[in-house]
């Protein structure tokens, strides 16, 4: 199986979108979806930005390359009664299936930035994009501070070095990178944005918790636990990730978790 699929359906992305549900929908609304637009969501998860789209009156479409999340995402779509808003399998790295100049507006938020060939996503979300329309993506920023960065450096020190040639997703937090790729996509610098984001995660119960979580259900933490484990540094991994939620829990409380987690968020207009 491709190893970027067998990643993302190692695990249960939906434990961890779960927490993600808040800053899906601020997102979305501050974004301008509009209503009858046709938006295409990119690594769509179960949809914590499709949904919401959907909700504002778009025409939806989620693709993502992990089978149990499109499931996820068509059941929720269909729980909630919303027959604008259906999920496919799909590889951002190559769309074929969807034509040329179908979207008014392509978002990909910490989706497209996981597909392991980035100037072909990046020339695939500008190939399905209208003339006119916008490309909107939410990318983790390699040694930022915050959160999920911290979660992906922490890992990573614990998993053996990735095959030779393996681009970092990091890159796409890294604005160089952003318009390289979209140039080599036809886009000139002027057209792509940036701007500093925060995506916050909540969850009803203590930080510690929330690590769990991410253990047992968070391809990339999961598999940094199984190399851990055969280094019998697992105890080891699992302290700093506790330190590294339980510092940044911004709740106030102890038997609650808010922590917000900055992203660049890009702007592209086709
Ligand atoms: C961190 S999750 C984010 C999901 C969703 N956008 C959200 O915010 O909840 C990353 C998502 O990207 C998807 N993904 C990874 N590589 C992909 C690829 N090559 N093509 C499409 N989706 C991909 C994963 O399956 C997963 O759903």
């Amino acid at each position: 199986m491709n190893p970027n699929q067998a990643l993302w359906e190692k695990g249960d992305f939906t434990r961890i979108a779960d927490t993600m549900r808040e800053s899906g929908e601020a997102l979305v609304r501050s974004i301008g979806v509009t209503r009858g637009s046709k938006v295409l969501d990119l690594g769509c998860g179960d949809g914590t930005t499709a949904i919401p789209s959907a909700r504002l009156g778009a025409d939806v479409l989620g693709v993502d390359i992990a089978r149990n999340l499109v499931e996820a995402g068509n059941r929720r779509a269909e729980e909630l009664r919303l027959p604008n808003c259906r999920f496919q399998e799909g590889d951002a790295c190559n769309l074929n299936g969807l034509k040329d100049r179908t979207f008014d507006l392509t978002v990909s938020i910490f989706g497209a930035m996981f597909a392991p060939k980035p100037f072909d996503v990046a020339k695939e979300m500008v190939r399905v994009t209208k003339p006119g329309g916008r490309i909107v993506m939410g990318n983790w920023i390699p040694n930022d501070p915050t959160l999920v960065a911290q979660i992906l450096k922490i890992s990573s020190a614990y998993t053996p070095p990735p095959p030779e040639g393996f681009v970092s997703p990091m890159t796409w937090g890294v604005e160089s990178h952003v318009i390289e790729r979209f140039g080599a996509a036809g886009i000139a610098k002027e057209k792509v944005g940036f701007a500093r984001d925060t995506f916050t995660f909540n969850h009803p119960k203590p930080p510690s918790e929330l690590v769990e979580t991410f253990r047992k259900f968070y391809g990339p933490t999961m598999n940094a636990f199984e190399a851990a484990e055969k280094n019998g540094k697992s105890a080891e991994l699992a302290k700093e990730l506790d330190t590294l939620f339980n510092s940044h829990n911004k709740s106030g409380r102890k038997d609650a978790t808010t922590i917000p987690a900055t992203f660049l968020r890009v702007t592209v207009a086709c």
